[in-house]
């Protein structure tokens, strides 16, 4: 590799680890758009003064189940979104997140898709994205007895992931000869860690943080720098609802919300 190349990465590598830190914080100065609000908005609903979300409630610390209760930093975010809109929530039964991108797209179940969205150009081909709402880094998690340390002696091995997540189309692309399998559900992964159905995790970092608190023989080993911005999905027929939520998430940023849901869920 010639310098340049090297110095992009280090570049890139401490960047990553500043958003690491302060990947949530407040600070965004997202363009905010037109002064539209409440039912003269212009942008339609599924359901009149409900703000309909589908998820795949399976990603702590962001969006959760505890018991049947959708719970995390995006629930709330929601919350709060809406609340500047005038609207209430209305969480869908937890959606495999594989069908929630097309799910928005096709149009008339849902009006947002919040599930931890990273904006990726095919993405962006099926919908919209809001501005960002929190930036992360793909990890590696291992068994802490596979005596696996670096990402090099997962040569051939078993990775899981979640069918459809970045952090699958990481470890295919990344790890050679990888036999990468795909779960519907983020517990799955992890359970299948644990029990040696797999030898690795690919999922990102705060999500990783999170599962190994509950499977304590396993550990991240590595943080992967790729920058990803989590984003709200909607229909690229709904042009004026991506816009009111930009204005919303600006005006949470404002008013110190935002910030308040970063130390509560995040820090
Ligand atoms: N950020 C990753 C992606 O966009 C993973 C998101 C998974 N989200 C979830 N709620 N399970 O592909």
């Amino acid at each position: 590799m010639n310098i340049k190349k090297w110095s992009a990465l280090i570049a890139a590598g401490v960047l990553a680890a500043s958003l690491t830190l302060f990947g949530c914080s407040s600070g965004g100065d997202q363009g905010s758009t037109t002064s539209a609000s409440g039912t003269d908005a212009g942008y339609t609903l599924i359901n009149d003064g409900k703000l309909t979300v589908a998820a795949s409630l399976d990603f702590p610390p962001f969006e959760n189940l505890n018991g049947d209760k959708p719970e995390g930093f995006a629930v709330d975010l929601m919350g709060l979104l809406a609340e500047e809109l005038g609207l209430e929530v209305n969480y869908l039964p937890s959606t495999k997140f594989d069908t929630i991108v097309p799910l928005v797209q096709t149009g008339g179940k849902t009006d947002v898709g919040v599930s931890s969205f990273t904006i990726t150009d095919k993405r962006l081909q099926q919908v919209d994205f809001t501005d960002t709402y929190c930036n992360v880094n793909q990890s590696i998690t291992v068994r802490s007895d596979s005596g696996i340390t670096d990402v090099s002696q997962l040569e051939g091995k078993k990775i899981g992931a979640q069918t459809g997540t970045t952090g699958y189309e990481w470890a295919a692309e990344n790890i050679k000869d990888a036999e990468v399998t795909g779960y519907d559900e983020m517990t799955a992964v992890f359970a299948a860690l644990d029990s040696g159905q797999i030898d690795a995790v690919s999922v990102d970092l705060p999500v990783a943080n999170y599962y190994v608190k509950s499977y304590t023989d396993c550990q991240v080993i590595k943080e992967i720098p790729t920058g990803e911005q989590y984003a709200i999905a909607v229909s690229k027929e709904n042009p004026e609802l991506t816009k009111a939520l930009n204005k919303a998430l600006q005006a949470v940023r404002d008013n110190g919300k935002y910030d308040e849901l970063v130390a509560k869920w995040l820090e």
